[in-house]
């Protein structure tokens, strides 16, 4: 299984969205030597959501600046590096390509093996840096882009049982906090304005809480947080927006406890950016401690897009022999067939 060609210093590079990020893992040792993240955030602020054309023009700018940083941190030379795992799917074209064709330039002049991650599958498995997990699980990612439920058997073997039928739950957040003039990105705006509000206040709609079906829906909920706003003003804007917040967490809570159950599989595993939210963390910790479900989140810096996971991810890879050639390509989005 293991290649014995391989050597374990992994160099992971992430910019399928708006952070440009490095990291080298050691496989045999298992750590991260160094994590590092640009984020573009003070540069798409004023237009209130990811520019595509500009993200991977800073891309272009940041990411050999990040890579060096990576190798600093981590006390190395480009020479001890073993391999390269960059995401090459899904995410905004422009952004991965300046990722990808880094990562097999790397490896050509280094003449090393390179490999190409899924970022979804990456974040499900962020958790495997700090957890020791047994499969099967249930994994739930949750991110500005994605939301996604899956029942994962083993590495790579992804059963999506349901996803977002229009906006993500870290879209939700975003456009909530765009429309009240919250700032970006929303989710950790809200997360901590929420603090201050009535969970209760407000009786925001759930959509699908209570159906046999793992599917989700969020953009009726954003609609009923504007109407409400329309209507009533913005005098309790923290009883709006943790009551808003409440809802999102207790549809992701209903269908991943209910599929945890359902398929009898007691280890629940969240990733994504919106794994970083306080009341989503709390909520899923009580319930599934009263149901007796193992729960595994990554520490927050590991939910939120970083290399670490990708070079971790890759790895798995590369030691049971898996490789890319040079021919590999961006894909912007999830292939139809795919499981993942
Ligand atoms: O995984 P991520 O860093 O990037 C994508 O792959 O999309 O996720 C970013 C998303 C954004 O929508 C952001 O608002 C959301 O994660 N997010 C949060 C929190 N921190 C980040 N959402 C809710 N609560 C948070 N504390
Ligand atoms: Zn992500």
């Amino acid at each position: 299984m293991e290649s014995p060609n391989c050597k374990p210093l992994v160099l992971g590079i992430e910019t399928s969205c708006d952070e440009a990020a490095a990291s080298v893992y050691d496989g045999i040792s298992h750590k991260i030597h160094s994590h590092i993240v640009a984020s573009q955030i003070d540069v798409h602020r004023m237009y209130g959501g990811v520019v595509p054309e500009i993200a991977s023009r800073e891309h272009l700018k940041t990411l050999p600046l990040v890579i060096d940083k990576a190798l600093k941190q981590a006390s190395i030379c480009i020479s001890q590096i073993g391999a390269v795992a960059v995401t090459n799917r899904p995410g905004l074209i422009g952004s991965l390509l300046i990722g990808l064709s880094y990562a097999k330039g790397l490896a050509y002049q280094l003449d090393i093996p390179f490999v190409g991650v899924d970022h979804i599958e990456a974040h499900s498995m962020a958790a495997h840096l700090e957890h020791h997990i047994n499969y099967p699980y249930i994994a739930l990612v949750v991110s500005g882009g994605h939301t996604q439920l899956y029942y994962v058997e083993s590495l790579g073997e992804f059963q999506l049982m349901g996803k977002t039928l229009d906006d993500a739950a870290g879209e939700a957040f975003d456009k909530v906090a765009k429309f009240l003039k919250l700032g970006f990105p929303g989710g950790p705006i809200i997360d901590q304005l929420s603090r201050e509000g009535n969970r209760q206040a407000i009786n925001f709609p759930k959509s699908f809480i209570n159906e046999d079906h793992f599917q989700f829906s969020f953009s009726g909920l954003k609609t009923a947080v504007t109407r409400y706003v329309q209507c009533h003003g913005e005098s309790n804007l923290a009883d709006v927006v943790a009551s808003f917040q409440e809802a999102i967490v207790d549809v992701l809570l209903a269908k991943t406890v209910r599929l945890s159950l359902q398929k009898k599989c007691p280890r629940v595993v969240l990733g994504g950016g919106v794994a970083c939210n306080s009341r989503l963390r709390e909520k899923m910790t009580q319930e599934c401690t009263k149901k007796d479900i193992q729960l595994f989140i990554p520490s927050p810096l590991l939910c939120s897009d970083n290399a670490a996971m990708i070079a971790y991810t890759g790895w798995q890879y590369l030691k049971r022999g898996k490789s890319d050639s040079f021919d590999l390509n961006a894909v912007p989005v999830l292939a139809p067939d795919s499981y993942l």
